[in-house]
Parts: structure tokens; sequence; C-alpha cells
């Protein structure tokens, strides 16, 4: 298995250390992609076509405590989750990519301030928080580049979350992935707000796993997707230095819209638009018509990621009721 081998690469001796604590908390943001990771080139190892590029949601993730027990056990938000789930299938998995020589059992407790599995990167937070808190509980010092590569094993939009601010998943060669791993990219932008527009808080029928892959398979508008990325990754990150935010924004709709675009000429076709994504992306449209400076991102999921300056957010406010505003650089 090539997970393992990479844990094995990471870890060496590490991984057959016991626990050094008994019970440690830790906390991952979510961190939304601007420049979107769409598309593997090595299934197993989650690793990308192409670089992304993200900003984290400070306070907005997963709170997660993880205590050495007597058997496994995962609670989501007070909820005990099921072993025949999903869920708990991936989450066990990747677990035991680092529990050695026996599985260790853990009970592990995941407190989620997004909704879960809606597009909202809860699984980013999720998995990139399960390796941090391996990391404590056997006290194995990895760096962050070690944790992003690991984090990905999991997820791959878990190399992201990191870090608080903007991100840069870069997508490496090698076939290992050991130079697939994210980085912080410096850039502060204290009036910078990106809003939640939830219009649909329930769970994907369609993973973005499955998505993806159907995509690469069978898009014929893919092959467009690599250069896409390397000019929009190019030009936000200008627009982020120079402080243009008509350009920030419209680069990173722009990506939203060319991956559902890549995802709707899929066979099958795979449409994350519900009948309220496309009601509200008219509205930001029509907002932009009238002169306001609105954008909006989407990921595998039917909500909106809004992106507004701090000088609009009471207006935005108002015409989308019940919008989540989250600055990213005040915490
Ligand atoms: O990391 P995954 O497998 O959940 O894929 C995430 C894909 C998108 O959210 C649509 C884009 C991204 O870069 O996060």
């Amino acid at each position: 298995m090539k997970k393992q081998a990479i844990v094995e690469k990471i870890l060496g001796a590490r991984l057959h250390q016991s626990p050094a604590v008994q019970t440690v908390s830790v906390f991952s943001p979510v961190n939304i992609a601007l420049i979107k990771y769409w598309g593997k080139r090595d299934v197993e190892l989650n690793l990308p076509v192409t670089n992304s590029f993200s900003l984290a949601l400070p306070t907005w993730g997963a709170h997660t405590t993880m205590t050495v027990s007597e058997q496994d056990e995962l609670i989501l938000n007070g909820k005990i989750i099921e072993q025949e789930s999903d869920f708990y299938q991936r989450a066990s998995l990747f677990l035991n990519l680092f529990r050695k020589p026996a599985v260790l059992p853990l009970k592990i407790e995941i407190k989620m301030n997004v909704p879960v599995g809606a597009g909202l990167a809860s699984s980013a937070a999720g998995f990139s928080s399960l390796l941090l808190a391996l990391n404590e509980l056997f006290s194995w010092n990895l760096t962050r580049k070690e944790l992003s590569i690991l984090s990905r094993l999991g997820s791959g939009s878990a190399s992201r979350s990191l870090w608080m601010g903007f991100v840069e998943w870069r997508a490496g060669v090698q076939a290992d992935g050991m130079d697939s791993y994210a980085e912080p990219i410096s850039g502060y932008w204290e009036d910078l707000c990106v809003g939640l527009h939830i219009v649909n808080a329930s769970e994907k029928k369609l993973s973005s796993r499955e998505a993806m892959q159907r995509t690469v398979d069978g898009s014929v508008l893919y092959g467009a997707w690599p250069k896409k990325v390397a000019h929009d990754l190019t030009m936000i990150k200008q627009a982020m230095q120079m402080k243009s935010f008509s350009l920030f924004g419209g680069i990173a709709e722009s990506n939203a819209l060319t991956m559902h675009a890549t995802m709707l000429s899929a066979w099958p076709p795979v449409c994350y638009f519900d009948p309220e994504t496309i009601a509200s992306m008219k509205k930001v449209w029509a907002l932009r018509e009238q002169g306001m400076s609105i954008f909006f991102t989407q990921d595998a999921g039917p909500n909106l990621k809004l992106l507004f300056l701090n000088q609009d957010a009471e207006v935005i406010q108002k015409e989308f009721p019940g919008l989540i505003v989250i600055k990213p650089f005040d915490y």
C-alpha cells in the first residue's frame, strides 16, 4: 500500500512509539479554495493535477479531542458515528496508517461548527485535526510540511488546513508525493470578508472524490483545466499583493465556475447546483451590476461562499439573510 510506505518514510521508528499522553485537544480551520483542486494524478495518494490556493477561516473548523481508550469510538457533534458509515470507515482507515504495531483504541470527539459534507470543507478540517491530534498524542514533533503531506493522505484539501491566512498547495511532480504539500503565502487583507451562504446544509449525495474522478475520466473540458489554474493562480496572487478586490474576486468566481463547467460536461454529469444556488448566483451578479463589489465561490456542494469587503458587509447581510460573515484576518 503506497500510503503506508509514505507514513513509514516520514515517521520511521516513531511509528512504534507509545502515546506520550492520554488525551489531547486540537483545532484545525476549514479552508476555502479560491483556486480549486479538482482532479488527481494519483488517486490513492491524493496527488493533484494542479496547484491550488486557499484561505483559512479562523475559529471555523474542527475542535478534536483524542483520548486513549478501551475501544474505538467516533463522536461527531455529540452523535456516535456508526461503524458502517462512510465517515467512520474513512477515518478509521486513516488512523490505522498511524497505529502500529497493534491498533491503539481511541475515543475521538469532533466538534465541527460548519455543516458536515455540504461542500464547506469539513473533511479538510476533520482530517488535518486527526493528524494534529496524533502528532501530539505520540509526541512525534512533525514539521508543518510533514503534517501537510500526511494530512493529504486523508483528504487532499486537508493538506491546506494547517495554517491560517492564504495557503498554496503545490502539486509536486514526484510519484511518491513527497514534494506535494502546502505552504503559507504571506498576505494580510484586513477588510476581506467571506460570507457562508448556506442554501442546503444536508450531506451531499455524491462525494467530491467520486465527482473528481468522473470529471477527469469523462469531461472533454478537463484538458483546459490545468491551463486555467496556472493563469488564475498567477493573477490571484498579483491581485492579493495589489489589494485589487475586483480582480481578486473575479478570478476566484471564474475559477469556481470553470470547475463546475468541467463537472457538467462529465458523463454521467455532475451537478452541485440547487435551484437556490443559481438564484443566489444571479443575485450576486445583479448586485454587481448595481455597483457592489461582491463575488462568490462554490465547492462540491450547493452552498456559496461570498467574497466582499467589510465596508459592504452590512448591506450584503441584509441581501442574504442568515449569512455567516467571517473576517479571515481578524482573529
Ligand atoms: O479534499 P477533497 O477530496 O474533499 O476535495 C476538495 C475539492 C474542492 O473542495 C471542490 C476544491 C478544493 O480545492 O478544496
